[in-house]
């Protein structure tokens, strides 16, 4: 098996792609950082199949994470905890914490109890790009760089993990995603959101970085009325109908929806080259809250 012999390999997760490697193998885990082009101090998510590993990855387990753990592991979040000695400081970027994850997904979880060991995996993307929502998005952007791709479906969710950091007094969210604040809140009441401009050095070092931006334009508009001077090369993906309605469009049904296709259609709208993607603002509640932070980081150019 690829893992066994120190190789990279990309498989499907409920959120996005992930490109693995033994969390133990520090040759392994390199390979992950140059296929990607990622910087080496942007920490990697260690997916586990089962509890017992985190007695190998944490060196405890704060009593707040016990209870997340509870409620929502298998699943789409992604825990902060003490890192213990044996995880590689490659793997936590030189921090004493490591993040962990246990998928829900049926091939995910295949992977990781075949590969017999804890695995360390970033989305099986190129760094800077949307994070791969398809085997074809991964294949995109990494074909020839690694050694293997789990073919499974498209994501179900299209948007990563909720990440919190379980270290500190109260937990606190350093990525939004399908668990919402409301969720975790319900489990902890203070459980709250990071604010980045307020921590000298980021919480959650990825967060620095420009992150899913397609190469076109992101355009966030509140209303479909925003959208003038469309284009041949405009695109828009929302939940309400434009009109007069746009040459290239996503017109979706549900939050989750628009969740789910945003990744590969901003890939689409680049292959088709697009210049101006219009994407329709949503409230900040459940994921929405999620989908409008990626929104924001696709528009703005850091
Ligand atoms: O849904 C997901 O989380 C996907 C799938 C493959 O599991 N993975 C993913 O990994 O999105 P990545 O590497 O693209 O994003 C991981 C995020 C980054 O923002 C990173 O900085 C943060 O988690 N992170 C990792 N370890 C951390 C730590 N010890 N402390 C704070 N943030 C950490
Ligand atoms: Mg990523």
């Amino acid at each position: 098996m690829f893992i066994a012999k120190g190789e990279c390999v990309a498989f499907p997760t409920e959120t996005v792609y992930g490109l693995g490697a033994n969390v133990f193998d520090v040759t392994a885990v390199k390979k992950i950082f140059e296929a990607k082009g990622r910087p080496s101090d942007n920490p990697l998510i260690v997916h586990i199949a089962h509890d017992s590993e985190l007695a190998l990855l944490a060196q405890r387990i704060p009593d707040v994470a016990h209870e997340f753990i509870q409620k929502f592991f298998p699943g789409p979040l992604t825990l902060v905890l003490p890192k213990s000695k044996f995880v590689p400081s490659i793997v936590s970027a030189g921090l004493n914490s490591v993040a962990v994850r246990m998928p829900s997904h049926s091939v995910a979880q295949a992977f990781l109890r075949a590969a017999g060991v804890s695995i360390a995996a970033p989305s099986a993307n190129l760094s800077g790009k949307p994070s791969a929502t398809s085997w074809r998005a991964v294949k995109e952007d990494l074909d020839g760089k690694i050694s293997c791709i789990l073919k499974g479906d498209d994501s179900p969710i299209g948007l990563e993990s909720t990440v919190v950091d379980c270290t500190g007094k109260v937990p606190l969210v350093l990525r939004t995603g399908a668990i919402s604040l409301e969720q975790l809140q319900a489990v902890h009441a203070r459980t709250a959101l990071a604010n980045p401009k307020k921590t000298a050095a980021p919480k959650s070092p990825g967060m620095k970085y420009t992150h899913y931006a397609p190469t076109a334009t992101v355009v966030l508009i509140d209303s479909v009325d925003e959208i003038r001077r469309a284009t041949k090369k405009s695109a828009y993906i929302g939940l309400s109908m434009p009109s007069p309605a746009l040459h290239f469009q996503k017109i979706c049904m549900s939050l989750e929806e628009y969740a789910q296709s945003l990744f590969s259609f901003f890939r689409d709208a680049d292959a088709a080259g697009v210049t101006h993607i219009y994407c329709e603002c949503v409230p900040e509640q459940g994921i929405g809250r999620a989908l409008m932070d990626r929104l924001r980081k696709a528009s703005s150019r850091l």
